[in-house]
């Protein structure tokens, strides 16, 4: 028995091996060239398609939403965060959204370690020291850091990525702190010797670095406000690679040109791609564009996480990573 390809546009460019078997399974439309889609050609792609699959850089707000066509029923996201995609207007119109989680884990938490060493320990002024033909030999006080051994991280967000963070930091020899919706597991908890804290407030004014990990939802905007910032301690580091907008980074900006913060690793921004110009000035920070998952084998696994998804939603089953609109 045939039966008929769905039509699936996928809006940026994907790794050849995930798009040459979404050719082979889809009617798909692909973007090779990787020039982002306007507003209109979003929404001209959503009036053709049985299938959307956009990335974090596709703004899929509730007008470019109430112009889909009714043919349009799932939107596959290639990628974990979905608040790029207004998901309860999508629902409310009978589309599904779907994600990538899991797969990005570990690289994420990789990086997430990358940055809490590289900031202290002043990695990147130490390379361009030497790539500047600056350096001039050892000395006692040469390019002296803080230790991350024996410190207090504490983690804002302990979903799957926190966890892997978590884990990595244990072996870092780090004590593990952590601020979240719901408590951990028992198990969980007492595996990585974490300690939770209901306040927020109360766990940020005792930590030495934060790393930050929750999703970006309405209720997220700013839970590290300027009021929160000035509760961290002024020797304490921050770390975010969750997204730009869940830190007030003017208030930010303002803490480290003061001194009021050790430093910071910024992986993501508030008015991404868009980098506040005083951070580029700043020595106490690495800022990196948005690459904590990037990863070839990363985007190949999401990329068959897309295809299980539409597979299955095409196929009448529940998708495995369908998401709901966030609680509000
Ligand atoms: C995601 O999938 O949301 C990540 O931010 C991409 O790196």
């Amino acid at each position: 028995m045939t039966r008929t390809k769905p039509t699936v546009v996928v809006t940026r460019k994907l790794p050849d091996v995930v798009e040459t078997r979404m050719m082979e399974l889809f009617d798909v439309h692909l973007n090779v060239d990787d020039k982002p889609f306007s507003a209109d050609e979003l929404a001209a792609a959503m009036q053709k398609c049985d299938v959307l699959v956009p990335t974090l850089t596709d703004n899929i707000d509730k007008a470019v939403i109430n112009r889909a066509g009714p043919r349009l029923k799932l939107i596959a996201n290639f990628g974990n965060g979905v608040d790029h995609i207004d998901v309860a207007a999508a629902r409310a119109k009978g589309i599904n959204v779907t994600n990538t989680p899991d797969v990005l884990t570990e690289d994420t938490a990789d990086m997430a370690m990358a940055l809490m060493v590289a900031v202290p320990r002043r990695l990147l002024e130490g390379a361009e020291m030497i790539r500047n033909g600056q350096f001039k030999g050892w000395s006692p006080t040469h390019m002296l850091g803080h230790r991350l051994y024996g410190k207090r991280l504490g983690i804002i967000g302990m979903g799957r990525i926190g966890t892997a963070v978590a884990r990595r930091a244990r072996g870092f020899g780090m004590a593990i702190h952590y601020h979240n919706r719901r408590r951990l597991r028992p198990e969980l908890e007492a595996e990585v010797e974490a300690t939770y804290w209901e306040s927020l407030d109360q766990m940020l004014a005792r930590m030495d670095v934060i790393t930050v990990h929750c999703p970006h939802t309405p209720a997220t905007f700013h839970l590290l406000s300027e009021r929160r910032l000035k509760l961290l301690k002024p020797n304490s580091y921050i770390i975010n690679l969750a997204r730009g907008e869940i830190l007030d980074e003017n208030a930010l900006v303002r803490m480290l040109q003061e001194g009021t913060l050790a430093g910071a690793g910024l992986d993501v921004f508030e008015h991404e791609p868009a980098v506040n110009q005083k951070l580029l000035a700043m020595k106490n920070v690495i800022l990196l564009p948005h690459m904590g998952s990037a990863t070839i084998e990363g985007r190949i696994n999401m990329g068959e996480k897309v295809i299980i998804n539409i597979r299955a939603f095409c196929d009448g089953h529940a998708p495995p990573d369908r998401v709901l609109p966030p609680a509000t």
